[in-house]
């Protein structure tokens, strides 16, 4: 049998290119060595979009284009909206009592998010919990793999965590899971921020046009003292080299153009014109592929509703191994 992977996105925005690299490519491949589920997690965009209920709406059929677009394919991976299971809630709640509230304030992941978003004391209680929610939707599925970045390796232990005690209290239904760490470490923003995302208003979208790509790859800053062509100019820190390393393929021209930028005698937009065809010559295909799908939103919709239907023929049976193990199965 086939080792299953859960893996998914929040419903916040398009997809860009730290998705792509950081998840998406990734998706792709091992789509046919893996039974895939892929997840709309619209539950959990809700957790800190509670108030903007129509942006997590939009966003579903934007998600799914950008998944089709990149090539995860229907027919091998199983793409579905999270709300439609609604044994991933009920999950949810059985595994709430394995886990403490000084447990989940620990979680460094969360503690990281709680700052950037300026709770302070008024933390809706829903998005403390939803690290289980998260947990719920990956032993839902009985994932053997969850594909993360160094940064969410806290939502695996959290998972096996839960697995540990709920197998000891209860009984053994589920098995630890493992993490299939991703190589590439989370793409920066255009602006050099850590993070790239759409509040910071610092992506590359999988869906932009090629003026859009000109305009953002102009706007990037290269060396401050780089004044005129001759000048010598620094690689470090140089959000245009940093890009053309993660997306050029061309390797042994890159170390050419970084030994003429360093020497002087390489100007800034002959280099931005660089950067201007190798993300074009990614993204191009992925947008028209994404044009030709966005014709028939009603078979997106529909590939959706036949995927969750699907997915949740899963989250079924393990909620019934569940209940039974909990022994509130009355009626059976
Ligand atoms: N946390 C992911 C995100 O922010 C989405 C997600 C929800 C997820 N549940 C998951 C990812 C379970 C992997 C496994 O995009």
């Amino acid at each position: 049998m086939k080792k299953v992977i859960l893996t998914g996105d929040r419903p916040t925005g398009r997809l860009h290119i730290g998705h792509y690299i950081g998840s998406l490519v990734n998706r792709v491949k091992l789509q046919d060595e893996y039974k895939q589920y892929v997840m709309i997690a619209d539950i959990q965009a809700l957790t800190d979009n509670f108030d903007n209920p129509q942006k997590v709406r939009d966003n579903i059929i934007e998600v799914a284009l950008d998944y089709l677009a990149v090539g995860i394919d229907p027919k091998k991976s199983t793409i579905f909206i999270q709300s439609l299971l609604p044994e991933l809630s009920e999950l949810t709640m059985y595994f709430l009592n394995l886990v403490t509230l000084s447990r989940l304030k620990n979680n460094p992941t969360v503690k990281e998010e709680m700052k950037q978003k300026n709770f302070g004391a008024s933390i809706p209680v829903g998005f403390l919990v939803y690290p289980i929610s998260q947990v719920a939707d990956i032993l839902g599925f009985k994932a053997d793999v969850i594909p993360v970045g160094e940064d969410q390796l806290p939502m695996i232990e959290q998972t096996n965590e839960i697995v540990d005690k709920f197998n000891r209290i209860y009984s053994p239904v589920f098995k630890r899971v493992s993490p299939l760490i991703s190589k590439f470490p989370r793409l920066k923003g255009i602006d050099g921020n850590s993070k790239m995302g759409k509040s910071l208003n610092n992506a590359i979208y999988l869906s932009s046009s090629h003026e859009e790509i000109r305009d953002k790859v102009m706007a990037m800053y290269t060396d401050p003292n780089h004044i005129h062509k001759e000048d010598p100019g620094k690689v470090e820190g140089n959000m245009v080299f940093y890009y053309l390393d993660a997306f050029d393929t061309g390797k042994d021209t890159i170390e050419q153009l970084k030994a003429r930028y360093r020497k002087g005698g390489l100007g800034d937009i002959e280099l931005k014109e660089r950067l201007i065809t190798v993300l074009d010559n990614l993204i191009k295909p992925i947008r028209e592929r994404r044009e030709e799908f966005s014709k028939d939103k009603d078979a997106i919709y529909e590939m959706l509703k036949r995927g969750s239907e699907e997915a949740r023929v899963i989250t079924e049976k393990t909620l019934a191994e569940v209940k039974k193990s909990i022994k509130i199965n009355y009626y059976e």
